[in-house]
């Protein structure tokens, strides 16, 4: 009985080493340790061993299908590599194959004019910033100078989270983050969404965009600010648009101004669109940066001058793009979309 089990041994390795595919592999298995296989009838015989002898025959008999069972295993793995080596060698992708429409959307208008705001602002040198959609009260308003009874701190103005952080209302915080983490010389712009208490109609959104831009060193002035702002209009809309800055008032800054941009559709001759004034809307809020703010944000007044900005992307969207009513920027609608 043992020759018989050395015999087998032998029988079988050679067969499996001889084994060119998994279904071989499977016939000589059924062939030897099947039910009816050779392996299982010899050890079928085992009964009518002596007592002495039986324990080393068994012995015997598990080396032996043990020995069968890992060179079968490892025979298995070397043809699974061998098929998917040929598979790769030979099949060939036809990358021009007939898919199912594949539809790729397009970028929102509104992305778009904000990475081009960006952009613009990059070449001239500005790093791009980005800062919280909650903030706290006090970076949204305290540290900006607001006196305490402004009427946008009112509840009825913002959206509140508690009684000390806030949707921001503005992108100015980020200013102040900026300037509480960096020292000057400080060149950067920060876009992004923003937050007010409004009913929405055409032009009006309870959520919006702006973008704020905000220069520290020694020696800013009014003059790098009006130069700043209208070398920008002029890349934004094109050479023929001309700059107007007016008086106006902001918390956080001193002289504060408004600037307004030569009417899109007459290009300053004067035309129904604007009223035959040859301007049209305030672009933008800008000023110079007040002590105040500079000196609770841990810059020294004394030494560094800046100055700031802050505008609507909404409505810029709107008038590079010809579009007319913001929700559109909004919705989603795939046949908007679709457009640009
Ligand atoms: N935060 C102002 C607003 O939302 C816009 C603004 C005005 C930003 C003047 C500035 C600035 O940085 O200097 O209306």
């Amino acid at each position: 009985m043992k020759n018989l089990l050395t015999d087998l041994k032998t029988r079988v390795l050679s067969d499996i080493e001889g084994a060119e595919s998994l279904e071989a592999l499977e016939s000589i298995r059924v062939k030897y340790l099947g039910k009816k296989g050779e392996l299982t009838s010899i050890l079928r015989g085992m009964g009518k061993l002596s007592a002495e002898e039986r324990p080393i025959i068994g012995l015997l008999a598990n080396e032996v299908r043990d020995e069968i069972e890992t060179q079968m295993a490892e025979k298995r793995e070397s043809i699974g590599e061998a098929r998917l080596a040929k598979i790769i060698e030979e099949e060939e992708l036809d990358v021009t194959a007939n898919l199912s429409e594949v539809r790729v959307g397009s970028r929102n208008p509104l992305n778009r004019t904000m990475e081009e705001l960006e952009e613009l602002f990059r070449s001239m040198g500005f790093s791009v910033v980005d800062g919280p959609e909650i903030d706290t009260v006090d970076n949204n308003f305290t540290f900006l100078n607001f006196p305490e009874n402004h009427p946008s701190i009112e509840m009825s103005d913002t959206f509140y989270i508690d009684e000390k952080h806030l949707l921001r209302t503005h992108t100015s915080p980020v200013q102040v983050r900026y300037m509480m983490s960096h020292k000057p010389p400080i060149r950067m712009v920060s876009a992004g969404r923003t937050f007010r208490f409004d009913d929405v109609d055409d032009t009006h959104s309870p959520m919006f965009h702006q973008i704020e831009g905000l220069v520290v060193d020694e020696g800013v002035s009014m003059a790098n600010l009006i130069d700043t702002l209208d070398l920008f209009v002029k890349a934004l809309f094109g050479e023929d648009m001309k700059t107007r800055f007016r008086p106006h008032n902001f918390p956080f800054t001193e002289p504060s101004a408004e600037v307004d941009v030569s009417c899109f559709d007459c290009k300053g001759e004067g035309c129904p669109k604007c009223n035959f004034t040859g301007w049209s809307m305030e672009l933008l809020g800008c000023g110079m940066v007040h002590p105040n703010v500079l000196s609770m944000c841990g810059i020294d007044p004394e030494k560094y001058t800046g100055f700031a900005f802050g505008m609507g992307i909404d409505r810029i969207t709107m008038v590079k793009y010809g579009i007319d009513n913001i929700r559109l920027l909004y919705d989603n609608d795939k046949r908007f979309l679709q457009q640009f």
